[in-house]
């Protein structure tokens, strides 16, 4: 089976290459040239572990290529992907559909047969249903069937996601949409991945209702943990009390400085903005945007609280710029908001990322980038964990202690043990559990 991919962003090329890895002919297609020619010659725009062998393997074998001639692709595939942004629109929170829309255009002047057209991107509810029209209008005499097939991965585990999925939705009104789907993800049928047929407005929204839900899950921990100081409680441990309960589940009640990244803030606002569009209130998601905005600025009380009151004229270390580990994805990180923050009330903020700096210079040009996270420490007067990277886990404590003005340790994803951490001398907050001052 030949099939297209539209956008070689995180989703089109973890796609195209993953499809590959299924034994497709995948022609991944980008109007940026320059992205065109840095994966021709094998090299790969973002950071995604394992993404490079896996591009660089099926390349070699043939089943994978790049191209910016959208024509040329999508005239000898069977399906066509559309796999490009859907950013928050500027002003008002709703999926800007230019991308989508712009690709489809193209699609529909170029195509010569008839194509299934699969929506890979997150697209609000009643997009498929756009999109269909649109075809009909432009090509009245092709049979473009469209389908929805919502992406569920996550960047830093992006390729495990993908070929080890929890399950596979496929929105699709036709036998041909049925069976082009069916053939793609075959391979899944060997690890019995379940994979839904449903309808274009049902897999459209089983996306946004995932990831809000998620985002849901989060907050509500995140809340928690906030009583749990109050209480004298260990949120972790609260977390695992809930999460062994089966309808619960352990996943995603990591307290923390509040979700980012390139999903969950956009694909909740794009959700709310769906349900004033067609008159049904979401509650809940709009609370949960609202105490998540809050949350960061929180972050910066707790740095502030555990400096003496004030960062003033005091020197930050911070370990962790991005979003989350294993990328270097710098999109809604929660890091900025909470360094301005810092910078406003006064203090020098130093900080480390082991891939998130290139990114994060521009974004953040008040920040002292430091070589490695011992220099971040250096003569800091609190160090600060804000992204969870495995090598911060095991920091040797006695260095970091030798580096830092004043042993301080504001652990923003408990990623330490509060008792070792004091016994090293350091006065330890963590996120709903008690703070501890230095033994
Ligand atoms: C998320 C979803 O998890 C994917 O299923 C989805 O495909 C993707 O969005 C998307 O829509 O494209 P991603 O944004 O890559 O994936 O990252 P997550 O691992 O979900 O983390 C999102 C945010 O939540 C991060 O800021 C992370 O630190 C935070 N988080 C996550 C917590 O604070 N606690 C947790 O327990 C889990």
């Amino acid at each position: 089976m030949r099939i297209a991919m539209i956008g070689t962003g995180y989703v089109g090329l973890v796609s195209g290459a993953c499809f590959a890895e299924f034994g497709l002919d995948v022609v991944c297609v980008d109007k940026d040239e320059r992205k065109i020619a840095m994966l021709e010659e094998g090299r790969i725009p973002i950071f995604e572990p394992g993404l490079d062998t896996l591009v660089a393997r099926h390349k070699e074998a043939g089943r994978l290529s790049f191209t910016t001639d959208l024509k040329a692709a999508v005239r000898q595939s069977e399906a066509v992907f559309i796999a490009v942004g859907t950013p928050t629109r500027r002003g008002d929170g709703h999926a800007d559909l230019t991308y989508v829309f712009a690709a489809a255009e193209e699609i529909a002047e170029a195509l010569e047969g008839p194509t299934v057209v699969v929506t890979k991107s997150t697209v609000p509810v009643g997009t498929g249903r756009r999109l269909q029209r649109l075809f009909r209008a432009k090509r009245p005499d092709l049979a473009i069937d469209v389908a929805s097939n919502p992406e569920f991965l996550r960047e830093g585990s992006a390729i495990e996601d993908f070929l080890r999925p929890d399950r596979v939705v496929c929105g699709v009104e036709s036998e041909r949409a049925h069976d082009a789907l069916a053939n793609a993800y075959r391979p899944l049928n060997l690890i019995e991945t379940p994979i839904m047929f449903t309808t274009l407005e049902t897999a459209e929204l089983v996306k946004y209702a995932t990831n809000s839900f998620l985002a849901t899950k989060i907050t509500f921990i995140n809340e928690m943990a906030d009583l749990c100081e109050k209480v004298g409680a260990d949120v972790q441990q609260v977390a695992k009390g809930m999460g062994l309960d089966g309808r619960i589940g352990r996943k995603f009640l990591h307290s923390g400085p509040g979700y980012g990244g390139s999903c969950f803030p956009k694909d909740t606002l794009a959700l709310l903005r769906s349900g004033e569009q067609y008159d049904s209130p979401l509650r809940i998601v709009e609370t949960v945007v609202s105490v998540n905005e809050g949350r960061k600025r929180r972050m910066v009380r707790k740095i502030v609280d555990a400096c003496g009151g004030s960062v003033a004229g005091k020197t930050i270390g911070v370990l962790g710029v991005t979003f989350k580990p294993n990328t270097d994805d710098m999109r809604d990180s929660p890091s900025l908001v909470i360094l301005p923050a810092l910078r406003a009330e006064g203090a020098k903020v130093q900080a480390f990322d082991p891939e998130g700096m290139r990114e994060a210079e521009a974004l953040l040009p008040e920040v002292e980038w430091c070589a490695g996270p011992y220099d971040a420490a250096r003569q800091a007067d609190a160090l600060v964990i804000l992204t969870e990277w495995n090598v911060f886990r095991g920091l040797d404590l006695g260095r970091l202690h030798d580096e830092m003005r004043r042993p301080v340790l504001v652990d923003l994803r408990n990623i330490f043990d509060p008792l070792q951490v004091t016994q090293a001398g350091f006065a330890y907050t963590g996120i709903g559990r008690a703070t501890t001052p230095a033994a």
